[in-house]
């Protein structure tokens, strides 16, 4: 049987040099969102961050850089791992929630539209190569395959480039102890309409938006010091909201997913989940698994980079799947043809999405 298939042809991240430890986070002192200090010591506050989130250490970018040169660093990679002509492209896709904000500012920068910057970082001079960016919390960068897959599916586009990066280091409040979960990075991905024998690539998507109660779990908001100037606002979550929420309605909409891909859990080969917080990653699957009436997770299904590269927010997807194919992951995963990965994100909005993907 013929079949025309949406196939993820090549891949790249960019992971910022600068590493930044929890033990880094002792020069500034934590307050609570009513300004008053911890009484916990640094090491106490560091101690209990690691326990609950599972990150160690995370990523940001040096001074020279902004959000869109990095998205063109890891797209350049992705497209050279496609070997195709950028010329041919007829989309650029861009995920972001802050656009460019410059070293030692706060301004978010997206105009020009990221898309159209890495475009030009690119070098591409086809008009006909559209560039348009999206803003879906978290989960930007599925929700960018997404829409790339449907505009292949509806006869407008046979190559797409989806690119995902952030520099949350420039918009988080140094004295809110919330900000060790956030990081820096990039990645991308080449989408192909490709003909086959049989069925593979994406073959389920599933995505939502809850925007009553929980609209502003995620919001900018003031800094946390008594003296904050009140017009400098940075990002700010309902944590405790948004790990309850997740645990509700993520794994819903990883088996709603699985269920328009016409599999079941036992298919799946790997998981790859927003880098959110390891507690809430490991819990959500559990739940997933229950769904199935299933207690045993196989090992190893859950490749995880929070340790080490923190929640860089929509970059954690694209990046761990480029460096699982790439042999660079902080554990050894491979994909083999014919895998089934499961991509799921869950963000600001409230936002969430997966992706069912036949390798
Ligand atoms: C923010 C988050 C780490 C807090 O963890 P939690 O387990 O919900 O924390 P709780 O508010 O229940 O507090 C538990 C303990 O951790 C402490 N704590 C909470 N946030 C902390 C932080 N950022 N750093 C250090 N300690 C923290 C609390 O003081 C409390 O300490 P105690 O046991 O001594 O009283 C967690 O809720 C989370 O990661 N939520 C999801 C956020 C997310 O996904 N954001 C990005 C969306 S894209």
């Amino acid at each position: 049987m013929k079949t025309s298939n949406l196939m993820i042809t090549g891949t790249g991240s960019y992971i910022p040099n600068h590493i930044v430890t929890n033990q880094d986070f002792a020069t500034n002192k934590f307050f609570d969102e009513r300004g008053t200090a911890f009484e916990a010591s640094h090491s106490e506050i560091a101690e209990k961050f690691k326990a609950i989130t599972g990150i160690e250490e995370r990523r940001y970018v040096e001074d020279n850089l902004v959000a869109s040169d990095i998205g063109a660093l890891a797209a350049r990679l992705a497209i050279e791992d496609a070997g195709i002509d950028p010329e041919t492209l007829d989309q650029i896709i861009v995920a972001h929630n802050f656009g460019d904000v410059k070293a030692n500012t706060i301004q978010t920068d997206v105009l020009p539209s990221l898309a159209s910057r890495v475009k030009h970082a690119l070098g591409i001079k086809n008009p006909a190569c559209v560039a348009s960016d999206v803003l879906f919390g978290c989960p930007g960068w599925i929700q960018g395959v997404i829409q790339a897959a449907a505009f292949m599916r509806a006869g407008m586009a046979k190559k797409c480039l989806v690119v995902a990066t952030e520099t949350l280091s420039r918009v988080v409040d140094k004295h809110d102890r919330d900000s060790m979960i956030f990081a820096d990075g990039a990645g991308a991905c080449v989408l192909e309409l490709v003909d086959g024998e049989k069925q593979e690539g994406i073959i389920g998507m599933e995505m939502g938006t809850w925007a009553v109660d929980e609209v502003n779990y995620l919001f900018m908001g003031a800094g946390n010091t008594e003296d904050a100037d009140p017009s400098v606002r940075y990002i700010k979550m309902h944590g405790r909201k948004i790990y309850e929420f997740a645990l509700t309605k993520v794994p819903q909409a990883m088996k709603s997913c699985l269920d328009k891909a016409g599999v079941g859990i036992h298919d799946v080969s790997k998981i790859l989940i927003h880098q959110a917080n390891e507690k809430m990653d490991r819990e959500i699957i559990k739940r997933l698994f229950r769904l199935y009436r299933e207690r045993e997770i196989p090992e190893g299904i859950m490749p995880m980079s929070i340790h080490k590269l923190g929640n860089s927010s929509v970059s954690t997807v694209p990046t761990l799947l480029d460096q699982i194919r790439r042999g660079t992951s902080e554990e050894k995963h491979e994909l083999n043809k014919g895998d089934l990965i499961l991509l799921a994100s869950v963000g600001a909005g409230m936002n969430i999405n997966a992706i069912a993907y036949r390798y």
